[in-house]
């Protein structure tokens, strides 16, 4: 499950700590002259690491949907990539599309790939983008602001046999079925606009639990995490609506996809190499299959075994970092 309990300083205008810092730089490896791919730069987090690296003579293309992010990455990074010899450029781009990115630059392959899967902490602490039920906003969901497709238009329009789909498939949740139910019966009543709304109608289709009850176990009960910590039961059908309004795992399989093609091989060990950070198990199952496949053929390396997370420390520091899964693979030949 995605950590939606992300507690940074509500001042502090980055808004976003990235996740597994050190091992990123460990898996990527980077060098000076090289090309990175940095497919989701946020709030340049990572490149603020990475680039000083790539310096002198390096080149830095940071893509992501959200246009908020692309502007403010582009304004962070400017000035470390200036001051590191290194070009820098950011596009407005799903990392489905990356290939033809690079292919419009006329670029052939990269050194690095780096991929931060979701969002970052400042897209879900804003009650407005509706990514998150802490507090009131209105059920919107988009990472790109432009597209079209929002949480309110699924909920309020999709059939209710594909609603309990998308929420068990999505969200893997088994109450599915009774939670599309009572979306259905409350739009016709009138339409569910907001995230208060959405999360009150979900915790509504949930049987209470017996006071007396120990706290059940995690999957699928929406009632449990950890060591005995509750999470709310809107919470699984929220990530299946975020996952679904930004199709989420259509844009990691077609980055899996490309991913072969995107990487230069790299030479005496260094260059060629791709790192993933997912978020929860929908996206990490697919990292690590096609991680596997590339593995198993010729000229790909699997560089971790099993995948990196965070130590003690920057969980507690980052709590996102918890559910962090890092995995790398280097095209050798
Ligand atoms: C976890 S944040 C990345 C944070 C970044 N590594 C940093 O340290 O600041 C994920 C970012 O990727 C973007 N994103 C998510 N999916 C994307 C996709 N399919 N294509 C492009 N950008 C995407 C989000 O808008 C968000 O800004």
């Amino acid at each position: 499950m995605p950590d939606d309990c992300d507690e940074h300083d509500p001042d502090d205008l980055v808004g976003h700590l990235p996740v597994l810092p050190a091992e990123v730089i460990e898996l990527l490896d980077p060098k000076p002259g090289q090309l990175l791919l940095d497919c989701t730069a946020g709030r340049g987090g990572h490149g603020a690491l990475l680039i000083p690296l790539l310096g002198p003579g390096g080149r830095y293309i940071g893509l992501d949907m959200d246009p908020g992010n692309v502007a403010y990455s582009q304004e962070r990074l400017g000035p470390i990539a200036e001051a590191s010899g290194v070009e820098l450029e950011i596009v407005h781009a799903n990392f489905r599309e990356a290939k033809w990115v690079l292919e419009r630059r006329g670029i052939a392959g990269v050194d690095g790939v780096l991929a931060d899967l979701g969002f970052a902490s400042n897209q879900v602490d804003d009650p407005a983008r509706g990514l998150s039920f802490r507090e009131d906003g209105p059920l919107d969901m988009r990472m790109d602001t432009g597209s079209t497709i929002t949480a309110e238009r699924l909920v309020n329009t999709l059939p209710e046999g594909e609603l309990a789909d998308l929420i068990y498939e999505f969200g893997e949740e088994r109450l599915s079925r009774r939670i599309a139910r009572k979306i259905v019966e409350q739009r016709q009543r009138e339409p569910i606009t907001t995230t208060s709304g959405l999360a009150a109608l979900v915790r509504r289709a949930y049987p209470r639990p017996p006071r007396s009850s120990a706290p059940a176990r995690s999957k699928g009960s929406g009632k449990s995490r950890g060591r005995g910590k509750r999470i709310d039961p809107a919470t699984r059908t929220f990530m299946a609506l975020r996952i679904a309004v930004n199709d989420e795992l259509g844009a990691l399989d077609g980055l899996l996809a490309d991913l072969p093609g995107l990487l230069k091989p790299g030479q005496l060990n260094a260059g060629g190499r791709a790192a993933i950070i997912s978020f929860h198990s929908l996206e990490d199952r697919r990292v690590k299959r096609a991680f596997i496949g590339l593995g198993q053929g010729e000229g790909f390396t699997v560089l971790t075994r099993k995948p990196m997370t965070a130590s003690e420390d920057e969980a507690r520091q980052n709590p996102r970092s918890r559910s962090a899964k890092m995995r790398g693979i280097q095209r050798t030949g």
